[in-house]
């Protein structure tokens, strides 16, 4: 596969996608922030982070804002969330989700802000390092935009952690070297990365927690996993052309049978800005 075609990935650019396409990706995201597995994660992420009362804080990549929003609850009316994010499509469709608490939204790319430095508490950024094409000038950009003492929080995906059980080992090595195929090497990968990133940064307290997120059915997995949902299109990068049959067959008999597993490791690490 050319580099080119792999480094296209829906979220590195939702406008430039069909409008159900869009659309349906945003729909993912939703469900996705209703999971229980990814509440544990972002549990853990807030713990780390601990925003308080009165302060300024960014969301990087905030897609439908729905952390953006948990987040201004917990600075108060004091305080106040930006929600930034590089689809025009994804902060209109934020903007409609507004509850009245202290957001702003505003597109923008992470990797060049128009915001000034020094001007957040802390920075969140979840599972958008791995759609850019150059993580560490993101990642300066919010180091660069968060005053001194303030906290960076990066969440992301570690796509080489994902493994199946109860389906023949061999299909699921078919189904995982394909997604891993269809990956940038620092989409694949990213989660692991982040707390060498924020060190090579000078960030101090630096702390790296891997979440394992665990799906017991194939219901479940398919909110978060692309290759086990039926509704995603098989060229949308999902199964390897030939199996899918054969594949969504023995993940339906798991489930029946209620011995489907998968899991995947989620990253969450913070710094502080010194
Ligand atoms: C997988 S979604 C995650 C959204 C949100 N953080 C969440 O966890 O629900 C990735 C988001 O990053 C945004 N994004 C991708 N590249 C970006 C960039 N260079 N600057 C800002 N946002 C970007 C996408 O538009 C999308 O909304």
């Amino acid at each position: 596969m050319k580099p080119a075609q792999m480094e296209r990935t829906p979220f590195a650019d939702l406008d430039s996608q069909p409008s159900e396409m869009t659309a349906m990706l945003l729909a993912a995201l939703e469900a996705m922030g209703r999971h229980p597995e990814i509440r544990r994660v972002r549990q853990t992420a807030m713990q780390a982070m601990r925003p308080q009362p009165g302060e300024r804080l960014l969301d990087a990549g905030s897609g439908a804002g729905d952390v953006a929003r948990w987040l201004a609850t917990a600075v108060g009316s004091a305080g106040e969330v930006v929600a930034l994010d590089s689809s025009a499509a994804t902060i209109a469709a934020a903007v409609q989700r507004h509850d009245g608490s202290n957001v702003r939204y505003m597109t923008g790319d992470v990797s060049a802000m128009t915001l000034p430095s020094d001007s957040f508490d802390g920075v969140w950024c979840e599972r958008v390092l791995q759609h850019v094409t150059d993580a560490d000038a993101a990642l300066d950009e919010m180091i660069r935009v968060t005053r001194p003492g303030g906290r960076v929080c990066l969440v992301d995906t570690d796509w080489e952690s994902l493994a199946f059980d109860g389906v023949p080992a061999r299909l699921a090595g078919t189904v995982v070297t394909h997604m891993h195929g269809r990956l940038t090497p620092w989409k694949r990968d990213m989660g692991r990365t982040l707390r060498r990133r924020l060190i090579s940064a000078g960030l101090g307290d630096v702390t790296a927690t891997p979440v394992t997120c665990v799906f017991g059915d194939p219901a479940s997995a398919a909110v978060v996993l692309p290759m086990v949902n039926p509704i995603v299109p098989e060229e949308a990068w999902a199964t390897p052309p030939g199996v899918r049959d054969e594949w969504f067959s023995y993940v339906d008999a798991a489930g029946a049978r209620g011995d489907f597993l998968a899991i995947l490791t989620i990253w969450v690490v913070t710094g502080r800005v010194v």
